[in-house]
């Protein structure tokens, strides 16, 4: 198969070609290379989406895939190549739904945000999630065979967010680790290359259709003690309520002074899609405790890591305060 990544030089783009140079696919690569280097038996052609050459793409390819964000990038991107790309895969994301409080959504169940179609500042989840479902619309309208991919959190090796990461790399130091609310929580996160493994498969299968794509819905204890028994880290955990936590600023989700992957309530959703239909359609994934351990060893080979939620002055600050007030 020849297949055009649109991206490719970081996580997930870069995951999906890497993927598929390993099954010997003939692949291409268009980025500004700003963000990193293709993987290797990639080729590499020069594109900038905010003024495009798109004669450096003069060929055919059987599929594209693209993680734009920006309406005018994905219609640019049609208007040059359509017509010489059979297969077209969007990965789009899970914050197209209007209403995250909804657990077990799905594609068929869940409400989309109004399109956003001009191009905006996506200082907010509702315009992220806006403008990707223009994008949705604009693949759907133009390719001729569209296949719409809404991933849940991507996590592991090369993830620039750093928020899957906090918790291998918090579990391995051990000692009193903080934890949001309860064990109990539910939580779902995808590794990105079991995404970029299907991703590369539905291509080769031509397959079209609209798919959330995330790992199965996990208790968050039993996902910290995973992540801790591969690590290797002997850790006492300490489960703090979210009224103890909000009082004290400490943020959902991920960012400075945050636990992450912790959510409020009314956006529990986000981590228990009902991912099935994507499961049926040939989607695997991996044990979180291999995400883990391979997370942690591309962190360590880092000279400047991805750095998100507590520090450990914070951390002790608040385990200090909460151990205080139970005495
Ligand atoms: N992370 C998550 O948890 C999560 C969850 C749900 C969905 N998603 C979706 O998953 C996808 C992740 O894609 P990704 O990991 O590849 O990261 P990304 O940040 O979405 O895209 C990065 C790619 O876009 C290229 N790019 C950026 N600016 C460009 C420009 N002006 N011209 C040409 N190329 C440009 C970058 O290359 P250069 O900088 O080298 O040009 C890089 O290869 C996105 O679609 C995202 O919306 C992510």
């Amino acid at each position: 198969m020849r297949l055009l990544v649109l991206g490719g030089t970081q996580f997930l783009s870069r995951a999906v070609a890497a993927d598929a140079v390993a099954r010997g696919h003939d692949v291409t690569c268009a980025a500004r290379g700003y963000s990193g280097e293709v993987p290797d038996g990639a080729r590499h052609v020069h594109l900038d989406r905010e003024a495009p050459d798109w004669s450096a793409l003069d060929g055919e390819w059987d599929a594209a895939v693209d993680v734009a964000r920006t309406p005018s990038w994905v219609a640019g991107a049609l208007d040059a190549l359509a017509a010489r790309v059979p297969h077209w895969t969007f990965v789009s994301t899970i914050s197209v739904y209007a209403d995250h409080s909804v657990p077990g959504g799905s594609p068929d169940t869940l409400e989309l945000l109004p399109a956003i179609t001009e191009d905006v500042e996506q200082d907010s989840p509702e315009k992220y999630g806006g403008n990707k479902v223009a994008c949705e619309q604009l693949v759907q309208a133009r390719a001729k065979d569209a296949l719409v991919i809404r991933p849940g959190l991507i996590i592991g090796p090369g993830d620039p967010s750093g928020r899957f990461s906090y918790w291998p790399e918090r579990l391995a130091e051990g000692g009193d680790v903080l934890a949001p609310e309860s064990p109990d929580r539910g939580t779902q996160a995808i590794d990105v290359r079991d995404l970029a493994a299907w991703i590369v498969s539905c291509a080769e299968q031509r397959r079209t259709g609209v798919y959330d794509a995330s790992g199965p819905v996990v208790r968050i204890g039993d996902l910290v003690a995973a992540v801790m028994a591969a690590v290797g880290g002997e850790a006492t955990v300490t489960w703090a309520t979210a009224d103890f936590l909000l009082e004290r600023d400490v943020n959902y989700w991920s960012g400075p002074r945050s636990l992450p992957l912790w959510l409020p309530e009314d956006s529990r959703g986000m981590t228990s899609h009902d991912v099935s239909a994507a499961v049926a359609a040939g989607l695997t994934t991996r044990p979180i405790g291999e995400t883990a351990i391979d997370t942690l060893e591309w962190l360590h080979s880092l000279r400047n890591p991805p750095t998100t939620g507590l520090s450990r002055a914070e951390e002790q600050d608040l385990l200090d305060d909460w151990h205080t007030i139970r005495a």
